[in-house]
């Protein structure tokens, strides 16, 4: 197979698309057993590049490569492995539009918001090389006395990543920065629908000087064999996963007997609330960037929206008109704001919540009508939406707006969070009692006030309940990769 030329006709540098795997020290062009697989786009449907179907093996080379690729890393003081990791950065700035180019292509989303997502994935780049010089440890005050007591953090070792379609370049940007940042190796697996976004990226690591073996990127039809091999590998001292809970599910019990350590970014719900002392004008605009970037395919997504009853209809009005005016199309189209959703079962997924809602007395406003055959789907708004009906309970991951009533804030709270997920929720209000009440009392990891984007390499993402484990970005995100050990220096002088 040949990489499409409706790509390749876009690309500045066609070096960029590669149909081959990173397998440790080595670029694999082909599956020992000869299989492959096609990526596809979204939008048009056409086969954009084929790659080799790799098999546990695969992944077992590129682990053992990445073992002693790590050993030399991570003796390397943290000032040379920030100068490796800001060279990769400048390259990912200085083809950010190639980058995007190729996101959009298997992805779907708009060339503005693909190259937001470059800039976005840049940024856990330089923000964790900066991290890395500080990687600071502890002295504590000995509890004898002819003794000291030292504290390390240090580099959890190999770490195996599996990341998600819906960023295929910020998902693994906000991993393997932080884990190469403090010594860690990581051997990755892209989503099978977009892999080539992850692909480029690694073509550009080979370019900064990325030690080889450091950064393996396995291409694979599905991630269960990925996911079997590297439970089990004892060379695997780490796996950090986004993606549903359902698969983290699963990898939290195959690494069960090996007490696996795991850093998961799962599903979400997120309730979006808006209080009657909202400023109804940038409530309208934070839903719309909540529930309508990437198409409503984050796992941060208002996916129930609860207003108070006496601004419901103002709000609604506002809303409505705003929705109606979003361009649904092709991503390279200049005027898109919404793409397609990535495959037909997420299209037949919004098609029966919208269903649902219907059949349980919700009306419809805009929308709700998938065009037959494609993944395009118009973003859609219901009212009189409520707690029985699937949008309420199941994360919807699509650009489907269910509005619901309420009238006081305890029950609102109560609400928002009978969930088994825990990620995001967001509101709009101004009075600062309130302000504080919500935000304490929401159970989610991440919360929005006054805001519809909460995402940023300066803050912990994750979540709790069923949303995750662990922290990504920031601080924090560091921590994920490093194991502390502490040292007692006994027959020292007192
Ligand atoms: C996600 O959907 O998992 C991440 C979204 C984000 O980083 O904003």
């Amino acid at each position: 197979m040949v990489v499409h030329d409706s790509l390749l006709a876009r690309l500045h540098d066609k070096t960029l698309v590669v149909e081959a795997a990173k397998v440790g020290t080595r670029w694999v062009y082909n599956a020992t057993d000869g299989q492959r697989f096609d990526v596809h786009n979204p939008s048009t449907g056409v086969i954009l590049a084929s790659l080799p179907a790799l098999s546990a093996g695969d992944a077992r080379k590129a682990i053992a490569d990445a073992k002693k690729a790590q050993l030399s890393w991570v003796k390397k003081t943290g000032k040379d492995r920030a100068a490796h990791l800001m060279r990769w950065h400048r390259l990912w700035i200085d083809n950010a539009d190639d980058l995007a180019t190729i996101l959009t292509a298997e992805q779907g989303k708009p060339f503005t918001e693909a190259r937001g997502e470059i800039l976005y994935g840049a940024a856990y780049l330089e923000w964790f090389a900066e991290e890395a010089k500080r990687i600071y440890g502890d002295v504590i005050p000995a509890h004898v006395e002819n003794a000291r007591i030292l504290v390390l953090k240090q580099a959890i070792g190999v770490v195996a990543a599996i990341t998600p379609w819906n960023f295929p370049n910020a998902m693994i940007a906000r991993k393997v920065a932080p884990a190469l940042a403090v010594g860690c190796a990581m051997v990755a697996k892209p989503a099978a629908e977009t892999p080539l976004s992850t692909l480029a990226l690694a073509v550009l690591a080979d370019r900064a000087g990325i030690p080889d073996g450091l950064f393996s990127v396995i291409t694979a039809r599905s991630g269960a064999e990925f996911g079997r091999e590297v439970t089990s590998n004892p060379d695997v001292s780490k796996i950090t996963f986004t993606g549903s809970t359902e698969v983290g599910r699963i990898l939290m019990r195959q690494g069960a007997e090996q007490i696996k350590k795991l850093g998961l970014e799962l599903g979400g719900n997120a309730p979006f609330i808006v209080f009657d002392d909202a400023d109804l004008d940038s409530a309208v605009e934070g839903a719309i960037l909540a529930k309508f970037r990437n198409a409503g395919q984050t796992c941060v997504c208002a996916n129930r929206i609860y207003v108070q009853s006496s601004i419901h209809d103002a709000f609604v009005a506002k809303f409505v008109t705003r929705v109606r005016n979003l361009k649904v199309g092709d991503g390279f189209e200049p005027d898109t704001v919404i793409g397609p959703l990535i495959n037909r079962s997420s299209v037949a997924k919004v098609q029966d919540h919208i269903e649902d809602a219907i059949k349980q007395g919700a009306v419809l406003l805009t929308g709700g009508s998938p065009d037959g055959g494609t993944h395009f789907v118009e973003p859609t708004v219901i009212i009189g939406a409520c707690a029985s009906m699937k949008v309420a309970t199941e994360e919807t991951f699509g650009p489907l707006a269910p509005i619901f009533r309420f009238d006081d804030v305890d029950e609102v709270i109560e609400l928002a969070n009978s969930s088994e997920f825990g990620l995001s929720g967001y509101f709009y209000a101004k009075d600062m009692a309130r302000i504080f009440k919500v935000a304490e009392a929401l159970e989610v990891g991440i919360v929005g006030v006054n805001t519809g984007l909460i995402s940023t390499e300066v803050a912990p993402f994750g979540g709790v309940k069923q949303s995750g484990l662990g922290r990504e970005g920031s601080r924090y995100g560091a921590d994920d990769y490093l194991e502390i050990k502490y040292i007692c220096l006994g027959g020292q002088s007192a």
